[in-house]
């Protein structure tokens, strides 16, 4: 199977394509993982774009994105395969044959429901598998991925071993409230994302938010570079920092004077203690 992309350089003007900015070290590590053919664990506090950069790999690469949000009690059924027990059920009530004839036909295809892993596998199509937020899910669920991850195979007992029609694309993030088990990450190439210089941040938030100016850009990713030393509980995301943007804009506000400041960082900031901290470190309270 040929790489999708071509080098480092390929990828980060693809991924700008698909409205994603990527620094060189994600440039280069998402083309060394699609190269090798090995998972891509992304890892880094909320809101950095972990998420957003498997959706724009799949758009650069030309493929579709299939989907596994990992929770706390995610299991085997959710995860890979189920039977559809209810229609099983009704089957067996309408027939009139015998057991072993019904047994047969219950356990077909026709019965089976497909989860993300089984469906990222079994896609004939250029897939990305993006395994999400992979610390939230029970340990239990490593020894899952590992086994899905090592030789792309499913077996089920009833209708036997499926292999990948073609490998996907597979991303994992991980926003570190628990380490992973060195088995996992053995298995894939690893990229740590932090918050974006200032220079990047601002980029990003010109890319979403284009009617926006300039300088009032490069002030606001300023402000939040700053917010983000603060000792407080949540520090600001990407995400915010975008919505900060929409908000000013919204407003037709065209300075960011301490008084707009004050104002609007509710946008940014979500707990009444670091509101508070801020404001006292801004010199706006
Ligand atoms: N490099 C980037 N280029 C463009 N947008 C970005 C980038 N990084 C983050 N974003 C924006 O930040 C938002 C939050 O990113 P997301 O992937 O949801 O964070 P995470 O999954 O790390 O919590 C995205 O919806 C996107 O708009
Ligand atoms: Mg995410």
């Amino acid at each position: 199977m040929t790489p999708p992309f071509a080098s480092p350089d390929d990828v980060r003007d693809r991924l700008t394509a698909a409205g994603y900015l990527a620094d060189g070290a994600i440039a280069t590590t998402v083309f060394l993982a699609t190269a090798l053919g090995k998972p891509l664990l992304v890892e880094g506090p909320a809101g950095v774009g972990k998420t957003e950069l498997a959706k724009a790999v799949a758009a650069a690469s030309g493929s579709d994105l299939v989907r596994l949000q990992c929770y706390e009690g995610l299991d085997e059924a959710r995860a890979l395969y189920e039977w559809n027990y209810k229609k099983q059920l009704l089957r067996i009530q309408a027939s009139t044959g015998d057991w072993d004839a019904v047994h047969d036909d219950i356990f077909t295809e026709e019965f089976l429901l497909e989860r993300p892993l089984l469906r990222a596998i079994r896609r004939p199509e250029p897939t990305v598998l993006l395994i999400d937020e992979t610390d939230k899910a029970d340990v239990e669920v490593e020894g899952l991925l590992l086994e899905v991850l090592s030789d792309y195979q499913v077996t089920i007992p009833e209708l036997g071993t499926v292999t990948a029609a073609r490998t996907p694309i597979v991303v994992l993030t991980s926003n570190a409230t628990r380490e992973l088990s060195e088995a996992l990450k053995r298995r894939c190439l690893y990229l740590h994302l932090d918050y974006p210089s200032p220079e990047r941040e601002r980029d990003i938030v010109l890319a979403r938010v284009p009617d926006i100016e300039r300088t009032l850009v490069a002030k606001l990713v300023q402000i939040v570079a700053t917010l983000r030393t603060l000792e407080i509980k949540k520090p600001p995301s990407i995400a915010e920092t975008i919505d900060w943007a929409r908000t000013l804009l919204a407003l037709g506000l065209a300075d960011l004077d301490e008084e707009t400041v004050s104002a609007t960082l509710g946008v940014v900031l979500k707990h009444v203690s670091d509101l508070e901290r801020a404001r006292k470190e801004l010199g706006t309270a």
